[in-house]
């Protein structure tokens, strides 16, 4: 699903690239296929730009490898179809939101699939970022990934409004950190070897996954000045979505191969890992993320929003995804 763009080296995230005006779909003309395409064309613009090869000692290197040329953008596109949700024009603030989510994202797997964690040396079909860079250029990547998140966020220009920029902020922060997904990391480092029950292991999926992408659409929801009471059926679909991707992510581990996932198949029963699989067997975890991806449709069409179409498609491609 991914649209590949080729581009030179970033300039700094101050100067932001201008997303085209939002080209609002009616139900009868909507595209998945056309709004993916624009949609992932913005992004991986965007990061080429705002991704700049010009920290020093290579490490400028290291985070472009570690976010260009690869993954689903799942994040970033949940960001921007809940920013066109209630109807209004996508702006820098979103375009911005998005990147800086997947900034995030990146940096939370350079440290997932380092030794001291994963141990893992694919990724997004390509050497992990410590196997071509060295584990303190990883760690160091990760690391200033996540400040950019926040730098894009914050730009000294008037692009994002400050009160808008404070509650991006605040969102991003709570749900990478110690409550979201570095803590739902710590519990799942916590659990080699473990047996959890379902609600321990629901628990470390819904911070360890779920936080990042139920923000995604709350994030985009805030940017898109989605209305409070739509918000709160917006979180739930979040929940439900981030959930599901976290069970699904566990049954490819199982079912899929190595070259198709573009990271090591089988590497959570080789970590002695705990997942929905290993709880409740393949079958019953996949027939559980259908429900909750049905669930998830369901809490969409009560929000009562007017143009919730890239969504529900997210949904259907988090339930379906082979990758
Ligand atoms: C992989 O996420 C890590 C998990 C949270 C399970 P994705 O499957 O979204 O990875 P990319 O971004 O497409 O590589
Ligand atoms: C990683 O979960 C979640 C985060 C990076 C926060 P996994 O360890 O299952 O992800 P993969 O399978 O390596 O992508
Ligand atoms: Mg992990
Ligand atoms: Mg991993
Ligand atoms: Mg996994």
């Amino acid at each position: 699903m991914r649209v590949t763009d080729t581009g030179g080296a970033g300039t700094a995230p101050g100067n932001a690239p201008s997303p085209s005006p939002a080209q609002p779909l009616s139900p009868s003309d909507w595209d998945w296929s056309a709004w993916s395409t624009m949609r992932l064309g913005q992004v991986e613009q965007a990061l080429q730009q705002w991704v700049c090869a010009d920290s020093p000692a290579g490490l400028g290197e290291a985070m472009r490898y570690a976010v260009l040329d690869g993954g689903k953008r799942l994040r970033p596109l949940l960001v921007l179809a809940a920013a066109e949700s209630a109807g209004h024009a996508v702006g820098t603030a979103a375009l911005r939101a998005a990147c800086a989510v997947e900034l995030i994202h990146a940096y939370s797997l350079v440290h997932d699939d380092l030794p001291c964690m994963d141990n893992d040396v694919l990724r997004r079909g390509k050497p992990t970022v410590h196997v071509r860079f060295g584990e303190a250029q990883a760690l160091l990547a990760g690391d200033a990934l996540q400040a950019l998140a926040f730098e894009l966020m914050l730009p000294a220009d008037d692009s994002v409004a400050p009160e808008l920029a404070f509650q991006l902020c605040r969102h991003l922060a709570l749900a990478a950190g110690g409550q979201g997904m570095a803590g739902g990391q710590a519990i799942d480092l916590a659990s080699v070897g473990r047996c959890l029950t379902q609600s321990e292991l629901e628990h470390m999926h819904r911070l360890k996954t779920g936080a990042l992408l139920q923000n995604s659409v709350l994030m985009g929801a805030l940017c898109g000045r989605v209305p409070e009471a739509a918000r709160d059926h917006l979180a739930r679909y979040g929940s439900l979505l981030g959930l599901a991707f976290q069970v699904v992510d566990d049954v490819l581990d199982v079912v899929a191969d190595t070259q198709t996932l573009g990271k090591t198949a089988g590497k959570d029963a080789d970590n002695d890992k705990p997942n929905f699989v290993s709880l409740m067997g393949l079958a019953q975890a996949q027939a559980y993320a259908q429900s909750l991806i049905t669930d998830a449709r369901v809490a969409l069409d009560a929000s009562g929003l007017p143009q919730v179409h890239a969504l529900h498609a997210l949904a259907v491609l988090v339930e379906g995804r082979t990758h």
